[in-house]
């Protein structure tokens, strides 16, 4: 397939923000965007790089009443070098593939899609920021777009690609922050959509974040549907404890999305020699090591923040301090290695980083 550009006249450019410390996430986007449709009998087409444009749906369009639908989100770091870096990002378009089987949506190809993921961020570069914890956002978006409401798989989809510039995540920068978990509502169950990347997850965790952050925490700490009892995962995050001298973080059950970042600690913690161990972990023993003082760190692992320490997890009415709400080392170890990783500053043993604007 090939794939059409139409660039911007420079003249028609978009102003950067002008602060790169207030970039937030999610706001700004850049000027062109990636699309491709799919349809029965040609499969996917129409391949094309334009500027960046709102879409033209009809009312009665499927991803819009049903929710069939899977996204990504994945980073472009400008280096210090000013190369530009992508991290593990085939494994994203991997994820997108897996998810789309799950809403029983058509794959595509990785290799076409990669190559224009990175022709996109390659044309629009002037908007990756440079300051520290800033980068290039990229959210590939595949959306069921029959104009039909019964409930049956769509038959046609759009696959596109925005891109913007975020700062760091969390308010707070990298310090540690405050997370509640919900006894209440649950995320996901197994057997459910909970380990695919689609907006109906989100949807359901809405209620939850609001009453946590009513009550002043910044994100949920979701505990297994069935019995209420085993910690998943956090809002955006997948989440570890460091117990004694193991991390234990969740097994992939298939109602916690399996987070590029998450294995990417895992195999990191391995290669150093840590004990790194998969395994459920009961919302009452986190309790119980936070008081005796065996749970030394507990952090939330994720492409938006990267590491993100947890100072205080409050259950059922009770707050409980971590590391005496400071960050701990191997939080801070790993954030310092895996940013050096994205930004290409330091050696990358694993594989995971590509320099694109060397690639071509
Ligand atoms: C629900 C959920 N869990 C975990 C993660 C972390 O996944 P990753 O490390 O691939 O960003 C995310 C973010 O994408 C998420 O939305």
């Amino acid at each position: 397939m090939e794939l059409q550009i139409t660039c911007l006249d420079q003249s028609e450019w978009r102003p950067l923000p002008s602060d790169e410390s207030k970039l937030g996430f999610g706001r700004h986007f850049s000027d062109h965007m990636f699309l491709m449709e799919y349809t029965p009998d040609r499969g996917w087409h129409n391949a094309r790089i334009e500027p960046r444009h709102p879409l033209s749906l009809d009312p009665a369009t499927m991803v819009l009443h049903y929710g069939q639908e899977a996204f990504e989100g994945l980073k472009a770091y400008r280096g210090q070098d000013r190369g530009i870096y992508l991290f593990r990002y085939r494994d994203n378009l991997q994820r997108l593939n897996n998810s789309a089987e799950r809403l029983v949506m058509p794959t595509f190809d990785i290799d076409f899609v990669a190559s224009a993921l990175k022709k996109l961020v390659l044309l629009d570069q002037r908007w990756i920021p440079t300051s520290p914890g800033s980068a290039l956002y990229i959210r590939p978006n595949l959306i069921a777009t029959d104009p039909f409401i019964g409930v049956r798989p769509s038959r046609n989809y759009l696959l596109y690609i925005i891109v913007g510039p975020v700062g760091a995540y969390y308010p707070e920068g990298f310090n540690p922050v405050s997370i509640y978990v919900s006894d209440h509502y649950v995320r996901a169950v197994k057997g459910g959509i909970g380990a695919a990347k689609t907006g109906g997850n989100y949807a359901a965790s809405l209620a939850a974040q609001r009453e946590a952050q009513q009550q002043g925490f910044t994100q949920v700490l979701w505990l297994d549907a069935i019995e209420h009892r085993y910690v998943e995962e956090v809002g955006t995050m997948n989440i570890m404890f460091v117990i004694d001298d193991e991390i234990v973080t969740s097994p992939l059950t298939g109602s916690i999305l399996p987070g590029i970042t998450r294995e990417a600690v895992i195999t990191i913690a391995r290669h150093w020699g840590l004990k790194m161990v998969e395994r459920m972990l009961g919302i009452d023993e986190v309790v119980e090591c936070a008081t005796n003082g065996r749970l030394t760190e507990c952090f939330g692992t994720g492409t938006a923040a990267i590491i993100s320490p947890v100072g205080r997890i409050h259950y059922m009415g009770k707050t409980h301090t971590v590391a005496d709400g400071q960050t701990g080392p191997i939080s801070k170890r790993l954030y310092d290695y895996i940013l050096g990783l994205q930004y290409g500053r330091i050696e990358d043993p694993f594989g995971w980083v590509e320099r694109i604007d060397l690639a071509g």
